[in-house]
């Protein structure tokens, strides 16, 4: 699985106006993994013995590991004293008052690969999916998607359908998980563009958020949403050997 972004040593390349993103490959930690795991505070130790499925365990444990790392470098603290909390639905988010900057971030995992989204002083959102066959794409889409998004999924060639409704979908998902409110959301409540696309402005209710496609890795699409700002992304490839 080759990823199609540039590997970075050195992270913190302006970040005030920038939205940095993390391609993290899960099946590239080989040796690391314990090392890295350990990274985890006692708690999130506890959260990942939960899982009952092995691959959804690793894969928690390491793309908590890459965020600890990633925010650790930007705060000048080990990985494992960074303060993580949960914001309401769940969101991931830094204590209050625990960093004089105001980073915010999100993550999201599907397959072998995490994304890892970072920016300062505004909310941030990021999915990501493995192409995969959808079972219901159609009905699905009629149900919770707008219309018109609704109706892009319908019109795509049998070949196209599967791609066309998982863009949608992330892109859906990654505005309402900058929002902070997941599934939690109304999807139907706005609508993202459905054909190709470099960025754009999407009106949620009493807010706008910018909207970016990614597609970090051939066999997976995702997007990113930052909440009224514009904010350009930069891509990276986390190196594991670099942590
Ligand atoms: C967040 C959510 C969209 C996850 O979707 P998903 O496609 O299964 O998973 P993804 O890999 O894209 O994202 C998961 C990550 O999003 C982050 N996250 C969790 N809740 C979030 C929220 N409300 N908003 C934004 N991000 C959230 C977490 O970091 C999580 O990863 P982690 O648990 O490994 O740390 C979904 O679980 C959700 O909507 N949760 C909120 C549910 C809720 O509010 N329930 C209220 C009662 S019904």
């Amino acid at each position: 699985m080759e990823t199609l972004w540039p590997t970075s040593k050195e992270s913190s390349e302006s970040f005030a106006d920038a939205l940095c993103v993390w391609v993290v490959r899960l099946d590239a930690v080989g040796a690391l993994g314990e090392e890295v795991a350990a990274t985890l505070s006692a708690e999130e130790r506890q959260r990942a013995e939960q899982f009952r499925l092995e691959q959804a365990r690793r894969r928690f444990v390491l793309t908590r590991a890459a965020l600890r790392t990633l925010l650790g470098k930007q705060m000048g603290v080990p990985p494992r004293e960074v303060p993580l909390v949960l914001g309401m639905h769940g969101k991931p988010r830094l204590a209050d008052g625990a960093c004089a900057v105001d980073w915010r971030f999100n993550v999201t995992h599907s397959g072998e690969i995490a994304l890892i989204a970072m920016t300062i002083g505004c909310e941030v959102g990021v999915d990501i999916e493995l192409v995969r066959p959808v079972r219901q794409a159609e009905h699905i889409a009629r149900r919770y998607f707008h219309p018109r998004e609704s109706a892009a999924v319908r019109a795509a060639a049998s070949g196209q359908r599967d791609v066309t409704f998982l863009r949608i979908w992330t892109a859906k998902e990654a505005v309402l998980k900058a929002l902070g409110k997941g599934i939690a959301g109304s999807l139907t409540g706005f609508s993202v563009p459905t054909g190709p696309h470099d960025g754009a402005w999407i009106d949620v209710p009493d807010r706008r958020c910018w909207l970016q496609p990614l597609e970090p890795v051939h066999g997976y699409v995702g997007a990113a949403a930052t909440v009224e700002a514009r904010r350009a992304a930069q891509l990276f490839t986390l190196d594991w050997r670099e942590m």
